[in-house]
């Protein structure tokens, strides 16, 4: 089997959404839920602790069927299995994608479980205080050096996960920005501190010199022999860690079919594995595995990430909108929107199809949001009553995780409202004062989960996982490469070399 190649405006299916989208752009969902009984049920998706009602979208069960169809001419199923099999689907860096072997615990791939093992005893003499710093006291600081994928998606589960973190303190270091450098190491005792530097390829600028900075920083504190015991590293370059000045015992690996922004299952994982403890993290795995299995496995109609992602399509390509937000109602997500822009955006930012020619049609979505409720007193009076028709999807939890009640009412109820006030508007309503009018008829998802777990969090990274790569597939796009960063690193190391 090959990865299909379909140019999506060539399938019947995206010619009839052309002429569907003429008749029914102008439907308001108020109208679609007076026409459409049971709308709301049979627009909901319920699956373990996740429930997605998808119902407060401008679509008809026509729209649904329509863009199920193109799914299928685009040939998604054919894709899915490509994907999941190993195939390089990469097909410009020839490499297979399989962030999903990370998690798969029912037919582990040795190499990923003995990284595991290691992440474990690791991560157990870390938090126990077995691993000793130079002068023999226990590890109180970790911190991530990375960027990008060896950076972002750490970072967000990390703090996803406050509720679950033991002791340590966890640092995360992007920028090559010197005073940020400056800023974390002021915080830290170089007896008691490790540092993991994550670089799948161990030669982007930023995370090298803030390495060495920091090195540096630490040699002058403590010793060169100390170094042993206060730097790890996650790379796949070995060549370069060990020239860096650590040895092999203390490398965690990476491999090439895992993309940096889909990598945070694996070693690049250590920092959080530290901070929430083996299980927790390998209870991420599993609820990513979960949705792995939900995807492959789910017809279209009832798959999560597959509906998702065609609404998405929907507004992209049809009402041509440029941005969509993604809103949770809950602080723990506070890192998950620029997660997410990096997954999505840098997956789909492409305008050149898998047989090499320039596309004719939109593609990557543009994501950007903030937890509610703070979102509500920053810029929702745009999406309630600006010019841009912007998708939303809502994140909520039905149950907190401290248990206080009155607080998660409030939290639930103005996601609730958010989410019908931007469907209904005052539609139907008499408003003499114009700019009272709400035209409404933005539409949005619900997803649902009952508690923030380790287990559920996974769920919801796998979830949008999966949707992008439904949408890199249908618009004929490589999702899986990144070429487009490389100029302005190439042109930052010319300015650089001039000085
Ligand atoms: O420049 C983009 C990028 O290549 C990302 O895709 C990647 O996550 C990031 O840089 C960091 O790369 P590395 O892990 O090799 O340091």
């Amino acid at each position: 089997m090959s990865f299909p190649k379909i140019n999506p405006t060539t399938t019947k299916a995206w010619q009839k959404l052309d002429a569907h989208f003429e008749a029914i752009h102008d439907a308001h969902i108020q109208e679609l839920f007076t026409s459409e009984k049971g709308r709301r049920k049979a627009m909901t998706i319920v699956w373990e602790d996740l429930i997605l009602d998808y119902s407060k979208n401008r679509v008809t069960p026509e729209t649904l069927q329509l863009l199920l169809q193109l799914a299928e001419e685009c040939k998604l199923k054919d894709a899915i299995e490509a994907q999941f099999s190993g195939e390089k689907i990469n097909e410009n860096e020839d490499r297979a994608v399989l962030h999903t072997a990370l998690r798969d615990f029912s037919n582990m791939k040795p190499e990923v479980k003995a990284a595991l093992d290691k992440m474990r005893d690791f991560s157990e003499k870390i938090i126990s205080g077995n691993w000793k710093g130079h002068t023999g006291k226990a590890i109180t600081d970790v911190v991530n050096i990375g960027i990008g994928g060896s950076d972002l998606g750490p970072a967000m589960v990390t703090e996803a996960l406050t509720f679950y973190k033991n002791h340590l303190n966890v640092h995360y270091v992007s920028n090559v920005d010197g005073d940020h450098v400056m800023e974390t190491l002021k915080k830290l005792d170089p007896e008691t501190t490790l540092f993991i530097i994550v670089s799948k390829t161990f030669t982007t600028q930023e995370t090298l010199t803030n390495a060495k900075t920091i090195r540096k920083w630490f040699i002058e504190n403590a010793s060169e022999e100390a170094v042993s015991n206060h730097f790890v590293a996650v790379s796949t370059n070995l060549a370069a860690v060990e020239s860096f000045g650590i040895s092999e015992q203390n490398v965690f690996p990476m491999w090439d079919w895992v993309g940096g922004r889909f990598s945070l299952w694996g070693a690049v994982g250590l920092s959080t594995c530290c901070a929430v403890g083996y299980d927790h993290f390998e209870e991420l795995l599993k609820g990513a595995q979960a949705m792995d299995s939900h995807f492959k496995d789910t017809a279209f109609d009832a798959n999560m990430p597959v509906i998702m992602a065609m609404l998405s399509i929907w507004y992209n390509n049809f009402f041509q909108t440029e941005t969509e937000a993604v809103l949770p109602y809950s602080q723990y997500l506070s890192k998950l929107d620029t997660y997410l822009q990096q997954a999505v955006m840098e997956s789909n930012g492409k305008s050149i199809d898998r047989n090499g020619d320039p596309v004719d049609y939109q593609t990557g979505t543009i994501v950007w949001g903030s937890t509610g409720t703070n979102a509500q007193h920053a810029f929702m009076q745009l999406l309630h009553q600006g010019t841009k028709l912007i998708p939303t999807d809502f994140i909520c939890y039905t149950a907190s995780l401290y248990g206080n009640k009155d607080h998660q009412e409030k939290l639930l109820a103005n996601c609730y409202a958010q989410a019908d006030a931007l469907a209904q508007g005052t539609y139907g309503k008499q408003v003499e004062n114009n700019y009272k009018r709400f035209e409404g008829n933005s539409p949005s998802n619900m997803l649902k989960i009952e508690k923030l777990t380790p287990n559920s969090l996974g769920k919801l990274i796998a979830l949008y996982e999966h949707k992008l790569f439904v949408q890199g597939v249908i618009w004929n796009i490589y999702s899986y490469d990144q070429p487009g960063v490389e100029l302005g690193k190439k042109m930052a190391i010319d300015l650089l070399s001039k000085k």
